[in-house]
């Protein structure tokens, strides 16, 4: 069904030389390659249509689009007709409304225009091709045989399928392959027997579906329909906002009734996602208005004492005298803050302004720290600037596709549509990555190599694919001596030259044949456009910084950066990673990743913030707990961030939260970290607000505010609350203001404005009077930094090592249906498809141990023990078990160590030596965790009951 304010021109857009033509008398100018159909809606027409849409290769199968061209013989269907310069098309007559009737009047044999009642009514394309043709039943009558007792599928939670309603149009088939790229669905039968099928004619629930909707959104009827438009009616207004889950950062027009999301469409103008979703995105936003949601403030002195429900500015003086008692007592700098990725750029700009200028600390930082530091660290010192260089768009100009340490089809599934339509394209495929991700080999797509390498050895690995490309003559010569600095080049050519790097020598390292990574290399230097996309499997290692590096060396020695389809892409975890970033949430750095030693930069600040800002760093996270236990941290104010579920050696994390005098978490629902809280301000979600998100392209989109704030303030407005309690003035209106100073503050901002974001969409920043619209490829002439930098990359074996007692290596990741800490996902139905972590442990090692699928393991590490299912899978090579972190009692960080990046800290969640036993109950954590978060929700019971009697 059609969205609100939809439309469609039935064709894809063609990008050829222009061709003049003639339609219904008009002369219209349009690109080579494009429909008749398509010249038509251009020329301000609408040809009737039912099996084409602008999404979707045009098929030709309804034949209700027929025109009459001058000087052809019949009546050629207009989407599948392209133009020819002087054409001369006529889309109206009397023959052709006979010939398009007489189709109408055959389908509505089948589908009786019964519309009242129905999801689609006054928004179905069948109901208004019948209408415009002047048809309301058929002249067929309805006894004969027909669809219209087939059963309705509702196996899958967010939408129906129900056949009564289909005109085997094939257009879902068609969503399916093309945009999604699962081919889950077919059409089976010919003629009147043709019907649509989910895998081997199983429920949808059960089929190979991912639940991407893309089908549901391509059905001009309501034969695919999403529940709510089904239970809640149409939708009176749509509101364009963005994704608060990953980062592609797909815009949506969320489609409402009375502050009620109905459905989530995505954007066909969306940059980022072209009109595509996944069921995250498009169907999981009900956590929004879970009954678990907190929505009004808490204080209470302990974490033992029940919670207390207070006002708004109860809230911010209780913890505000708390702050400024603490500092009183234990000295400035013993408070701190935490941003959050999940919040917009905004909210993120003022808490860490808040922590440097109302708490006068650089203690400050974001969950960043744990996934993509080492980003910022590696692309900074080579390439100038700490951030991915290409936009999403940039894939389909890319001929080989190296994927190291991402899993996209699961973290950025819509970016992996992308990327496997341009792999059935034809594009080249190299995986690196321990497990054999779904992209190795899935329907229509096979990695041309696929590396399947020890967890903790990938700097071993690109000194070896680097080995190649120097000592067999692959460098792009001219490419370096133009535009990297000749020294470190050298020194790196030597280094990597050197037989010990050879995939020969390293492959004991790696446990990569040599073979496949001579392949590889050749592959990605001579194979065309080489696009490198990576993601936390290549950042979360105590080389991370490294490995950064040595992929960032290895794309300038081959000439990859600095135009469309090549560069080097950190895929984004959370939706606003980049933001949080960019907004200055480090402790070193200020907004635009400038260093807080910087006096011109401080001066800016100072100067409009009105304080003298600390010249130096603060305190990373892992050091907020390591102080917290020395005694000298003792206030944090953390904003959607759960560290006591999302960080490493959760043991030593929660003693550190235990120790601290003053948390306060702002979030939206009492996580894990909130069980060690003093003060909760009650967040709101991305519908409730207004603001901007950044992707993994650095996209800036704006977020739209759909309901009020369910607590009664946006997160901005609390942080403000916050700030002015601790005598700290803050003026903003709205979000807008926020951003006119991070404009004012922020070089790589200047020409960022909420005006210029609604008159063009978006904007992939830089954007200033060098690129007033924005960047969305860095790096063209030359490289942010000048010159290119080259680093040697010594590798340096993790000091996490198996042994005797700890014989395997535990590696991490998601799954496509959760999300993080899954403090969203587990609140919507996606738990119907993954509804608890499990260990994958390969069939030798659980032979070995006399494991099976469905049994319980306990696995132990140097750091703690816990207990997970067991699924027995080849996906994993021998002697590496994995999991997910998605549910808190799984413990998955109970296991992980305190090891980390050396330049950044980024923990090192990819390599745990661990054992795996058959168990028989959970661990001795596990019990400790259930009985303490019965005791935690026992203390909430009054603050609820309060809450309620307010509602
Ligand atoms: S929801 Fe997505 S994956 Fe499932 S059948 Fe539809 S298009 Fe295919
Ligand atoms: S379910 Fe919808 S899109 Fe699919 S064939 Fe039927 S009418 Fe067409
Ligand atoms: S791909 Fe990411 S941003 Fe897009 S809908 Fe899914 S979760 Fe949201
Ligand atoms: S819309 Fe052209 S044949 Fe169906």
């Amino acid at each position: 069904m059609l969205a609100i304010n939809r439309k469609d021109a039935g064709t894809p857009a063609a990008q050829g030389e222009p061709v003049k033509l003639t339609i219904d008398g008009a002369e219209v100018t349009v690109p080579a390659g494009t429909s008749i159909m398509r010249a038509a809606a251009a020329a301000g027409g609408a040809i009737p249509k039912l099996c084409a849409t602008d999404t979707l290769k045009a098929f030709g199968s309804c034949r209700v689009c027929l025109v009459e061209v001058e000087g052809q013989r019949g009546y050629p269907a207009s989407c599948t007709t392209l133009v020819a310069p002087g054409m001369k098309v006529k889309t109206d007559s009397e023959k052709l409304r006979q010939l398009r009737k007489g189709v109408v009047e055959l389908y509505v044999s089948d589908h009786p225009l019964n519309c009242k009642g129905c999801p689609a009514d006054t928004h179905c394309e069948l109901q208004s091709v019948a209408a415009d043709l002047g048809v309301t039943s058929s002249p067929y009558g309805f006894d004969g045989a027909n669809h219209q007792s087939a059963p309705c599928d509702t196996s899958n939670p967010y939408f129906q399928f129900d056949p009564s309603l289909c005109i085997a149009c094939s257009r879902c088939v068609r969503a399916c392959d093309e945009v999604q790229g699962t081919f889950a669905l077919t059409i089976e039968g010919r003629g009147f027997a043709s019907r649509v099928v989910a895998s081997q004619d199983q429920p949808f629930l059960e089929s190979e579906c991912v639940s991407c909707g893309a089908c549901v959104e391509s059905c001009p009827t309501a034969a695919l329909s999403e529940k709510p438009l089904v239970t809640m009616g149409r939708p009176e207004k749509a509101v364009t906002t963005t994704c608060a889950y990953c980062g592609v950062g797909c815009s949506f027009e969320a489609e409402v009734k009375d502050e009620q999301v109905v459905r989530m469409v995505p954007s066909r103008d969306g940059k980022a996602n072209r009109g595509h979703a996944c069921v995250k995105g498009r169907f999981a936003y009900g956590y929004a208005t879970h009954a678990d949601r907190i929505t009004t403030p808490m204080i209470r002195r302990q974490i033992t004492d029940p919670w207390q429900p207070v006002s708004w500015d109860e809230a911010f003086k209780y913890a505000a005298s708390e702050f400024r008692r603490i500092q009183a007592r234990y000295g400035r700098e013993s408070v701190g803050g935490i941003t959050s990725s999940r919040c917009t750029n905004e909210e993120t700009f003022l808490v860490q302004k808040l922590v440097r200028a109302a708490l006068g600390t650089n203690n400050v930082d974001t969950c960043a720290r744990v996934c993509h530091s080492p980003t910022g660290y590696g692309l900074k010192h080579t390439l100038g600037e700490s951030a991915g260089t290409q936009n999403f768009d940039s894939v389909m100009h890319a001929d080989v596709i190296f994927v190291i340490g991402a899993n996209p089809t699961d973290g950025h599934p819509v970016f992996a549509s992308r990327m496997k339509r341009r792999l059935r394209e034809g594009a080249r495929l190299i995986v690196a990555d321990p497990r054999a991700i779904d992209l190795v080999k899935s329907p229509h797509i096979k990695a041309d190599y696929h590396l399947p390498l020890k967890p903790g050895t990938n700097v071993a690995l690109i000194n070896s694919i680097a080995h190649v490309v120097v000592t067999e003559g692959l460098v792009n010569e001219a490419y370096v001596a133009e535009r990297c600095e000749p020294g470190p080049f050298q020194k790196w050519r030597d280094f990597v030259a050197q037989p010990q790097h050879s995939p020969e020598a390293m492959a004991a390292i790696t446990g990569v044949p040599a073979e496949l990574v001579r392949g590889a290399a050749r592959l990605y230097a001579t194979g065309g456009n080489g696009a490198i996309y990576y993601g936390l499997g290549v950042t979360e290692h105590s080389q991370g910084s490294t490995m950064v590096l040595g992929i960032a060396n290895l794309a300038m020695a081959t000439g990859n950066i600095g135009r469309e389809g090549v560069g080097v892409n950190p895929l984004r975890g959370q939706n606003n990673v980049q933001g949080s970033c960019d907004m200055g949430s480090f402790p070193h750095e200020l907004a635009g990743y400038r260093h807080v030693s910087d006096a011109a930069t401080r001066a800016l600040f100072d100067a409009e913030w009105g304080v003298q800002i600390e010249p130096e760093p603060g305190l990373r996270i892992p050091n907020m707990f390591e102080a917290a236990l020395d005694g000298s941290f003792k206030a944090l104010y953390c904003q959607g961030e759960d560290i006591a579920q999302s960080d490493p050696n959760t043991q030593h994390v929660t003693a550190a939260l235990s120790s601290l005098e003053c948390l306060v978490v702002h979030d939206l629902f009492l996580n894990e970290t909130a069980k060690y809280a003093h003060v909760f301000f009650p967040g709101s979600s991305f519908l409730e607000k207004d603001g901007t998100f950044t992707n993994a392209e650095r996209r800036i989109s704006r977020v739209r505010k759909v309901m009020h704030p369910l607590a009664g303030l946006a997160d901005w407005e609390a942080t403000i609350g916050f700030a002015r309690a601790l005598g700290y003035e803050m003026n903003y209106t709205h979000p807008s203001e926020i951003m006119d100073e991070i404009a004012r503050l922020t070089p790589t901002f200047t020409g960022v404005s909420y005006e210029k974001l609604d008159r063009l969409g978006s904007i992939q920043w830089p954007c200033n009077d060098a690129a007033p619209e924005g960047t969305p490829t860095m790096h063209i002439d030359r490289f942010v930094r000048g010159k290119g930098r080259f680093y040697v990359t010594e590798y340096v074996p993790t000091s996490e090592r198996v042994n005797a007692r700890f014989p395997l290596i535990l590696t991490t990741g998601r799954v496509l249906t959760q999300y993080n800490v899954g403090a969203q996902t587990r609140r919507t139905a996606n738990s119907q498809w993954y509804e608890e972590d499990v260990l994958e442990i390969h069939p030798q090692d659980a032979e070995d141990r006399g494991i099976g699928s469905g049994d319980w393991v306990g696995v132990t590490s140097r750091a703690g023990e816990t207990v997970l299912r067991a699924v027995v899978t080849e996906r994993v090579q021998p002697g590496v078990v994995y999991t997910t972190f998605h549910f808190p009692d799984s413990g998955a960080n109970v296991i992980t160590t305190e090891n980390s990046d050396w330049a950044t800290n980024c923990p090192e969640y990819k390599v745990t030596a661990v054992q795996a036993v058959k168990v028989q109950r959970p661990s001795d954590w596990q019990r400790r965790f259930r009985d303490q978060n019965e005791q935690q929700l026992g203390l909430l019971r009054g603050a609820r009951a309060h809450e309620r009697s307010r509602q």
